[in-house]
Protein backbone atom coordinates (compact mmCIF):
# COMPACT_ATOMS: atom_id res chain seq x y z
CA UNK A 1 0.00 0.00 0.00
CA UNK A 2 1.47 3.12 -1.39
CA UNK A 3 1.21 6.70 1.13
CA UNK A 4 -2.02 8.71 0.98
CA UNK A 5 -0.85 11.74 2.79
CA UNK A 6 2.66 12.50 3.50
CA UNK A 7 2.77 13.01 7.22
CA UNK A 8 5.74 15.62 7.81
CA UNK A 9 6.88 17.27 11.08
CA UNK A 10 9.05 20.39 11.56
CA UNK A 11 10.78 20.96 14.41
CA UNK A 12 12.58 24.36 14.98
CA UNK A 13 12.61 26.48 18.00
CA UNK A 14 14.68 29.80 17.13
CA UNK A 15 14.06 33.02 15.37
CA UNK A 16 15.68 32.51 12.56
CA UNK A 17 14.88 28.89 12.18
CA UNK A 18 10.92 30.13 12.34
CA UNK A 19 11.57 32.91 9.42
CA UNK A 20 13.00 30.37 7.41
CA UNK A 21 10.41 27.35 8.15
CA UNK A 22 7.35 29.45 8.17
CA UNK A 23 7.22 29.76 4.68
CA UNK A 24 7.30 26.19 4.16
CA UNK A 25 4.91 25.17 6.28
CA UNK A 26 2.54 27.83 4.43
CA UNK A 27 3.55 25.93 1.32
CA UNK A 28 2.83 22.11 2.43
CA UNK A 29 -0.55 23.45 3.79
CA UNK A 30 -1.22 24.28 0.26
CA UNK A 31 -1.65 20.88 -1.12
CA UNK A 32 -3.80 17.80 0.31
CA UNK A 33 -1.35 15.59 -0.29
CA UNK A 34 1.15 16.46 3.07
CA UNK A 35 -0.19 16.33 6.85
CA UNK A 36 1.51 18.81 8.44
CA UNK A 37 2.25 18.81 12.25
CA UNK A 38 4.29 22.00 13.87
CA UNK A 39 6.60 21.25 16.93
CA UNK A 40 8.44 24.00 18.55
CA UNK A 41 11.08 23.20 20.77
CA UNK A 42 10.82 26.77 22.45
CA UNK A 43 14.67 27.05 22.84
CA UNK A 44 13.54 30.96 21.93
CA UNK A 45 10.51 32.25 23.71
CA UNK A 46 9.89 35.83 22.83
CA UNK A 47 11.56 36.04 19.73
CA UNK A 48 10.06 32.86 18.41
CA UNK A 49 6.45 33.33 19.25
CA UNK A 50 6.71 36.83 17.67
CA UNK A 51 7.87 35.41 14.11
CA UNK A 52 4.65 32.74 14.69
CA UNK A 53 1.94 35.18 15.42
CA UNK A 54 3.37 37.41 12.42
CA UNK A 55 3.33 34.49 9.94
CA UNK A 56 0.20 33.05 11.46
CA UNK A 57 1.23 29.82 11.77
CA UNK A 58 -0.35 27.61 14.58
CA UNK A 59 1.38 25.33 16.33
CA UNK A 60 0.59 21.95 17.41
CA UNK A 61 3.39 21.27 19.74
CA UNK A 62 5.53 23.57 21.98
CA UNK A 63 8.42 21.77 24.19
CA UNK A 64 8.85 25.42 25.75
CA UNK A 65 12.73 24.38 27.08
CA UNK A 66 14.03 28.17 27.23
CA UNK A 67 15.90 28.86 30.17
CA UNK A 68 17.89 31.51 31.13
CA UNK A 69 21.33 31.23 30.30
CA UNK A 70 20.82 28.07 28.77
CA UNK A 71 23.67 25.76 28.00
CA UNK A 72 23.92 23.50 25.12
CA UNK A 73 23.90 20.63 26.97
CA UNK A 74 20.79 21.49 28.60
CA UNK A 75 19.18 22.53 25.26
CA UNK A 76 20.18 19.12 23.98
CA UNK A 77 19.04 17.32 26.76
CA UNK A 78 15.30 18.98 26.87
CA UNK A 79 14.77 18.38 23.25
CA UNK A 80 15.84 14.65 23.19
CA UNK A 81 13.49 13.90 26.11
CA UNK A 82 10.87 15.76 25.42
CA UNK A 83 10.44 15.41 21.36
CA UNK A 84 10.42 11.67 21.94
CA UNK A 85 6.99 11.69 23.07
CA UNK A 86 5.83 13.54 20.54
CA UNK A 87 7.73 11.59 17.52
CA UNK A 88 5.79 8.16 19.24
CA UNK A 89 2.45 9.72 19.02
CA UNK A 90 2.58 11.43 15.63
CA UNK A 91 5.05 8.66 13.89
CA UNK A 92 5.84 10.63 11.14
CA UNK A 93 7.13 10.24 7.29
CA UNK A 94 10.08 12.73 7.30
CA UNK A 95 11.11 15.06 10.11
CA UNK A 96 12.46 18.58 8.51
CA UNK A 97 14.74 20.61 10.69
CA UNK A 98 16.58 23.98 9.21
CA UNK A 99 20.01 24.65 9.79
CA UNK A 100 22.68 24.80 12.60
CA UNK A 101 21.06 25.49 15.76
CA UNK A 102 21.48 23.13 18.72
CA UNK A 103 17.21 22.55 18.10
CA UNK A 104 18.54 21.27 14.23
CA UNK A 105 21.01 18.60 15.74
CA UNK A 106 19.16 17.73 18.72
CA UNK A 107 15.67 17.36 16.74
CA UNK A 108 17.37 15.21 13.74
CA UNK A 109 19.20 12.96 16.68
CA UNK A 110 16.16 12.25 18.30
CA UNK A 111 14.47 11.25 14.68
CA UNK A 112 17.57 9.44 13.69
CA UNK A 113 17.21 7.12 17.11
CA UNK A 114 13.73 6.24 16.09
CA UNK A 115 14.78 5.49 11.69
CA UNK A 116 12.44 8.56 10.83
CA UNK A 117 13.84 10.03 8.02
CA UNK A 118 15.22 13.49 7.96
CA UNK A 119 15.20 16.40 5.52
CA UNK A 120 17.78 18.67 6.36
CA UNK A 121 16.53 22.65 4.66
CA UNK A 122 19.57 25.06 4.60
CA UNK A 123 22.14 22.08 4.05
CA UNK A 124 25.48 22.06 2.91
CA UNK A 125 26.47 25.21 4.75
CA UNK A 126 30.31 25.05 5.52
CA UNK A 127 33.33 26.98 6.89
CA UNK A 128 35.17 23.35 7.94
CA UNK A 129 36.18 25.43 10.97
CA UNK A 130 34.57 23.32 13.84
CA UNK A 131 34.66 26.28 16.80
CA UNK A 132 33.86 29.02 14.08
CA UNK A 133 30.76 29.65 14.10
CA UNK A 134 30.31 27.58 17.34
CA UNK A 135 28.49 25.16 17.51
CA UNK A 136 26.56 26.01 14.40
CA UNK A 137 29.68 24.22 12.34
CA UNK A 138 29.35 21.16 14.44
CA UNK A 139 25.57 21.12 14.12
CA UNK A 140 24.82 21.40 10.52
CA UNK A 141 27.82 18.91 9.79
CA UNK A 142 26.28 16.52 12.66
CA UNK A 143 22.73 17.10 10.68
CA UNK A 144 23.84 16.42 6.87
CA UNK A 145 25.87 13.34 8.49
CA UNK A 146 21.99 11.64 9.00
CA UNK A 147 19.90 13.39 6.93
CA UNK A 148 18.03 11.51 4.14
CA UNK A 149 17.20 14.51 1.64
CA UNK A 150 18.91 17.67 1.54
CA UNK A 151 17.65 21.13 0.58
CA UNK A 152 20.62 22.89 0.05
CA UNK A 153 20.00 26.67 -0.74
CA UNK A 154 23.44 27.10 -3.52
CA UNK A 155 24.91 25.00 -5.91
CA UNK A 156 28.38 26.05 -3.63
CA UNK A 157 25.93 24.13 -1.23
CA UNK A 158 25.05 21.13 -3.36
CA UNK A 159 28.67 20.94 -3.59
CA UNK A 160 29.94 20.85 -0.37
CA UNK A 161 27.74 18.26 0.17
CA UNK A 162 28.98 15.85 -2.96
CA UNK A 163 32.28 16.49 -1.66
CA UNK A 164 31.69 14.88 1.33
CA UNK A 165 29.92 12.19 -0.50
CA UNK A 166 26.30 12.66 -0.36
CA UNK A 167 24.04 10.78 -3.22
CA UNK A 168 23.76 13.58 -6.14
CA UNK A 169 19.68 11.67 -6.35
CA UNK A 170 19.35 13.02 -2.28
CA UNK A 171 20.56 16.55 -3.15
CA UNK A 172 18.22 19.24 -4.13
CA UNK A 173 19.07 23.28 -4.98
CA UNK A 174 16.22 25.09 -3.97
CA UNK A 175 17.08 28.87 -2.97
CA UNK A 176 16.99 30.04 0.85
CA UNK A 177 13.39 31.03 1.91
CA UNK A 178 15.26 33.53 4.12
CA UNK A 179 14.08 35.18 0.51
CA UNK A 180 10.72 33.92 0.41
CA UNK A 181 9.80 35.57 3.82
CA UNK A 182 11.64 38.55 2.32
CA UNK A 183 8.99 39.23 -0.49
CA UNK A 184 6.31 38.54 2.19
CA UNK A 185 7.45 41.88 4.11
CA UNK A 186 8.82 44.55 2.42
CA UNK A 187 6.52 47.63 1.49
CA UNK A 188 7.31 50.27 -0.62
CA UNK A 189 7.03 53.83 2.08
CA UNK A 190 7.07 51.76 5.04
CA UNK A 191 6.59 53.82 7.90
CA UNK A 192 7.14 53.34 11.51
CA UNK A 193 7.87 54.95 14.62
CA UNK A 194 11.59 53.87 14.64
CA UNK A 195 11.89 54.85 11.00
CA UNK A 196 10.27 58.17 11.96
CA UNK A 197 13.73 58.43 14.68
CA UNK A 198 16.14 57.41 12.22
CA UNK A 199 14.91 59.57 9.44
CA UNK A 200 17.25 62.51 7.98
CA UNK A 201 20.31 60.52 9.36
CA UNK A 202 22.68 57.75 7.57
CA UNK A 203 21.36 55.24 9.94
CA UNK A 204 23.05 52.13 10.48
CA UNK A 205 21.46 48.91 11.41
CA UNK A 206 23.61 46.65 14.65
CA UNK A 207 22.66 43.13 15.32
CA UNK A 208 25.35 41.03 17.44
CA UNK A 209 24.52 37.64 19.33
CA UNK A 210 26.84 35.07 18.34
CA UNK A 211 28.21 32.76 20.87
CA UNK A 212 31.82 33.04 20.20
CA UNK A 213 31.46 37.19 19.70
CA UNK A 214 30.29 37.00 24.03
CA UNK A 215 32.74 39.22 26.47
CA UNK A 216 35.62 40.93 24.52
CA UNK A 217 34.43 40.58 20.70
CA UNK A 218 31.53 42.03 21.28
CA UNK A 219 32.99 44.53 23.68
CA UNK A 220 35.83 45.49 20.70
CA UNK A 221 32.45 46.19 18.40
CA UNK A 222 30.42 48.37 20.57
CA UNK A 223 33.61 50.54 21.30
CA UNK A 224 34.42 50.99 17.59
CA UNK A 225 30.43 51.95 16.80
CA UNK A 226 30.34 54.15 19.60
CA UNK A 227 33.77 55.66 18.40
CA UNK A 228 32.08 56.11 14.84
CA UNK A 229 28.95 57.92 15.95
CA UNK A 230 30.96 60.36 17.91
CA UNK A 231 32.80 61.04 15.06
CA UNK A 232 29.87 61.16 12.70
CA UNK A 233 27.29 63.90 13.76
CA UNK A 234 25.44 62.48 10.81
CA UNK A 235 24.95 58.48 11.92
CA UNK A 236 22.68 57.75 13.90
CA UNK A 237 22.54 53.72 14.87
CA UNK A 238 19.50 51.18 15.95
CA UNK A 239 20.12 48.03 17.59
CA UNK A 240 17.27 45.69 18.47
CA UNK A 241 18.92 43.98 20.74
CA UNK A 242 18.89 39.76 21.10
CA UNK A 243 17.06 38.36 24.17
CA UNK A 244 20.04 36.91 25.62
CA UNK A 245 21.25 38.26 29.05
CA UNK A 246 25.17 38.58 27.97
CA UNK A 247 24.48 41.02 25.35
CA UNK A 248 22.38 42.79 26.78
CA UNK A 249 24.63 43.66 29.71
CA UNK A 250 27.77 44.19 26.90
CA UNK A 251 25.08 46.50 25.09
CA UNK A 252 24.18 48.34 28.31
CA UNK A 253 27.89 48.77 29.46
CA UNK A 254 29.23 50.64 26.41
CA UNK A 255 26.16 52.34 24.20
CA UNK A 256 23.40 53.20 26.28
CA UNK A 257 22.93 56.63 26.79
CA UNK A 258 24.58 58.16 23.87
CA UNK A 259 21.67 60.22 22.32
CA UNK A 260 22.44 59.00 18.41
CA UNK A 261 22.24 55.11 19.42
CA UNK A 262 18.69 53.88 20.14
CA UNK A 263 18.91 50.55 21.85
CA UNK A 264 15.03 48.73 21.09
CA UNK A 265 13.35 44.90 21.97
CA UNK A 266 13.86 42.64 18.88
CA UNK A 267 11.58 44.54 15.77
CA UNK A 268 8.65 42.46 14.68
CA UNK A 269 9.77 40.94 11.05
CA UNK A 270 8.47 43.06 9.48
CA UNK A 271 9.17 45.90 10.85
CA UNK A 272 12.89 45.00 10.82
CA UNK A 273 12.98 43.83 6.74
CA UNK A 274 11.62 47.21 6.26
CA UNK A 275 14.66 48.92 8.78
CA UNK A 276 16.93 47.06 6.57
CA UNK A 277 15.50 48.35 3.38
CA UNK A 278 15.84 52.08 4.37
CA UNK A 279 18.82 51.38 6.11
CA UNK A 280 22.24 53.38 4.66
CA UNK A 281 24.26 49.75 5.88
CA UNK A 282 23.50 46.98 8.21
CA UNK A 283 26.41 45.75 10.53
CA UNK A 284 25.78 42.13 12.08
CA UNK A 285 27.29 38.72 13.12
CA UNK A 286 23.57 37.21 12.03
CA UNK A 287 23.20 34.50 9.67
CA UNK A 288 20.27 35.08 8.18
CA UNK A 289 20.76 38.79 7.75
CA UNK A 290 23.93 38.09 5.23
CA UNK A 291 21.05 36.25 3.05
CA UNK A 292 18.79 38.60 3.05
CA UNK A 293 20.57 42.39 2.84
CA UNK A 294 21.59 41.42 -0.95
CA UNK A 295 17.76 41.32 -1.81
CA UNK A 296 17.91 44.93 -1.05
CA UNK A 297 21.49 46.11 -2.09
CA UNK A 298 22.55 47.19 1.41
CA UNK A 299 26.12 46.93 2.39
CA UNK A 300 26.81 44.76 5.53
CA UNK A 301 29.62 44.50 7.03
CA UNK A 302 30.04 40.76 8.81
CA UNK A 303 31.66 41.42 12.15
CA UNK A 304 32.90 37.57 12.15
CA UNK A 305 35.93 35.69 10.92
CA UNK A 306 34.39 33.29 9.03
CA UNK A 307 31.09 33.37 7.00
CA UNK A 308 29.66 30.00 5.40
CA UNK A 309 27.98 32.11 3.13
CA UNK A 310 30.95 33.03 0.79
CA UNK A 311 27.88 34.00 -2.22
CA UNK A 312 27.59 37.23 -0.47
CA UNK A 313 31.33 38.15 -0.41
CA UNK A 314 31.67 36.76 -3.94
CA UNK A 315 28.94 39.58 -5.12
CA UNK A 316 30.68 42.06 -3.02
CA UNK A 317 27.05 42.86 -1.49
CA UNK A 318 28.92 41.49 2.26
CA UNK A 319 32.42 41.79 3.58
CA UNK A 320 33.71 40.26 6.76
CA UNK A 321 35.25 42.51 8.72
CA UNK A 322 36.23 40.56 11.88
CA UNK A 323 36.05 41.73 15.19
CA UNK A 324 39.39 43.69 15.82
CA UNK A 325 38.15 47.39 17.07
CA UNK A 326 40.30 49.72 14.28
CA UNK A 327 39.26 47.28 12.02
CA UNK A 328 35.44 47.35 12.65
CA UNK A 329 36.34 50.95 13.01
CA UNK A 330 38.06 51.71 9.75
CA UNK A 331 35.55 49.80 7.79
CA UNK A 332 32.28 51.66 8.64
CA UNK A 333 34.31 54.82 8.64
CA UNK A 334 35.04 54.15 4.54
CA UNK A 335 31.83 53.12 3.86
CA UNK A 336 30.96 56.68 5.18
CA UNK A 337 33.34 58.70 3.39
CA UNK A 338 33.81 56.36 0.46
CA UNK A 339 31.60 57.01 -2.41
CA UNK A 340 33.30 54.42 -4.38
CA UNK A 341 33.41 52.07 -2.06
CA UNK A 342 29.80 52.42 -0.90
CA UNK A 343 28.48 52.00 -4.34
CA UNK A 344 30.38 48.77 -5.03
CA UNK A 345 28.82 46.79 -2.19
CA UNK A 346 25.14 48.62 -3.14
CA UNK A 347 24.28 46.05 -5.41
CA UNK A 348 20.71 44.41 -5.54
CA UNK A 349 21.85 40.95 -6.26
CA UNK A 350 20.84 38.18 -4.27
CA UNK A 351 22.66 34.54 -4.58
CA UNK A 352 21.02 33.06 -2.07
CA UNK A 353 17.46 32.65 -3.85
CA UNK A 354 14.47 34.45 -6.14
CA UNK A 355 11.73 34.18 -3.36
CA UNK A 356 10.42 30.36 -4.91
CA UNK A 357 12.71 28.18 -2.60
CA UNK A 358 9.49 26.85 -0.14
CA UNK A 359 7.51 25.68 -3.44
CA UNK A 360 10.98 23.69 -4.90
CA UNK A 361 11.07 22.23 -1.74
CA UNK A 362 7.80 20.80 -0.99
CA UNK A 363 7.62 20.00 -4.95
CA UNK A 364 10.76 17.85 -4.47
CA UNK A 365 9.02 16.23 -1.32
CA UNK A 366 5.97 15.53 -3.28
CA UNK A 367 8.33 14.02 -6.56
CA UNK A 368 10.09 12.02 -3.93
CA UNK A 369 7.66 10.40 -1.72
CA UNK A 370 4.97 9.56 -5.17
CA UNK A 371 8.30 8.28 -6.72
CA UNK A 372 9.12 6.39 -4.05
CA UNK A 373 5.89 5.06 -3.80
CA UNK A 374 5.50 3.82 -7.20
CA UNK A 375 8.49 2.12 -7.12
CA UNK A 376 7.27 0.01 -4.45
CA UNK A 377 4.05 -0.64 -5.69
CA UNK A 378 5.78 -1.81 -9.18
C1 LIG B 1 20.65 30.55 19.02
C2 LIG B 1 21.43 29.59 18.13
C3 LIG B 1 22.19 30.37 17.07
C4 LIG B 1 21.29 31.31 16.31
C5 LIG B 1 20.52 32.19 17.29
C6 LIG B 1 19.52 33.03 16.56
C7 LIG B 1 22.34 27.59 19.20
C8 LIG B 1 23.41 27.02 20.03
N1 LIG B 1 22.42 28.90 18.94
O1 LIG B 1 21.60 31.34 19.72
O2 LIG B 1 22.78 29.44 16.16
O3 LIG B 1 22.07 32.12 15.48
O4 LIG B 1 19.80 31.36 18.23
O5 LIG B 1 19.10 34.10 17.32
O6 LIG B 1 21.44 26.89 18.81
N2 LIG B 1 16.45 34.41 25.23
C9 LIG B 1 15.28 34.91 25.73
N3 LIG B 1 14.17 34.95 24.92
C10 LIG B 1 14.20 34.54 23.62
C11 LIG B 1 15.41 34.03 23.12
C12 LIG B 1 16.53 33.96 23.92
O7 LIG B 1 15.20 35.30 26.88
O8 LIG B 1 13.18 34.62 22.94
C13 LIG B 1 17.66 34.37 26.09
C14 LIG B 1 17.63 33.24 27.13
O9 LIG B 1 18.17 33.71 28.32
C15 LIG B 1 18.57 32.20 26.51
C16 LIG B 1 19.57 33.08 25.81
O10 LIG B 1 18.81 34.16 25.28
O11 LIG B 1 19.12 31.36 27.49
C17 LIG B 1 20.38 32.44 24.70
O12 LIG B 1 19.54 31.73 23.80
P1 LIG B 1 20.15 30.47 22.97
O13 LIG B 1 19.10 29.93 22.07
O14 LIG B 1 20.83 29.52 23.89
O15 LIG B 1 21.33 31.11 22.14
P2 LIG B 1 21.29 32.21 21.00
O16 LIG B 1 22.48 33.06 21.16
O17 LIG B 1 19.96 32.83 20.94
N1 LIG C 1 15.45 39.74 12.76
C1 LIG C 1 14.20 40.18 13.24
N2 LIG C 1 14.18 41.15 14.21
C2 LIG C 1 15.32 41.67 14.74
C3 LIG C 1 16.56 41.20 14.26
C4 LIG C 1 16.59 40.23 13.28
O1 LIG C 1 13.16 39.73 12.80
O2 LIG C 1 15.21 42.54 15.61
C5 LIG C 1 15.48 38.67 11.72
C6 LIG C 1 16.35 38.92 10.51
O3 LIG C 1 15.66 39.59 9.48
C7 LIG C 1 16.73 37.51 10.10
C8 LIG C 1 16.76 36.75 11.40
O4 LIG C 1 16.03 37.53 12.34
O5 LIG C 1 15.72 36.93 9.30
C9 LIG C 1 18.16 36.55 11.88
O6 LIG C 1 18.14 36.00 13.16
P1 LIG C 1 19.42 35.97 14.09
O7 LIG C 1 20.36 37.03 13.68
O8 LIG C 1 18.90 35.96 15.49
O9 LIG C 1 20.02 34.52 13.83
P2 LIG C 1 21.02 33.90 12.73
O10 LIG C 1 20.46 34.19 11.39
O11 LIG C 1 22.36 34.49 12.97
O12 LIG C 1 21.03 32.45 13.05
Amino acid sequence: MGIERIKIITVFGTRPEAIKMCPIILQMKKTERIKCVVCLTGQHREMLHQVMERFAVWTDYDLDIMQKKQSLTSITEEILKKLEYVLKIEKPDLLLVHGDTTTSFSAALAAFYHRIPIGHVEAGLRTYRMHSPYPEEFNRQAVDLIADIYFAPTEWARQNLLKEGKPVRDIYVTGNTAVDALSMTICQDYDTDILKWCSGSRFILLTAHRRENLGEPMRRIFRAIRKIVEEFPDVKILYPIHKNPQVRETAQEILSGVERIRLVEPLDIVDFHNCMAQSYMILTDSGGIQEEAPSLGKPVLVMRDTTERPEGVETGVLKIVGTEEERVYWEIKNLLTNPAAYQNMSRAVNPYGDGHASERIVEAILRRFYREEKAEDA
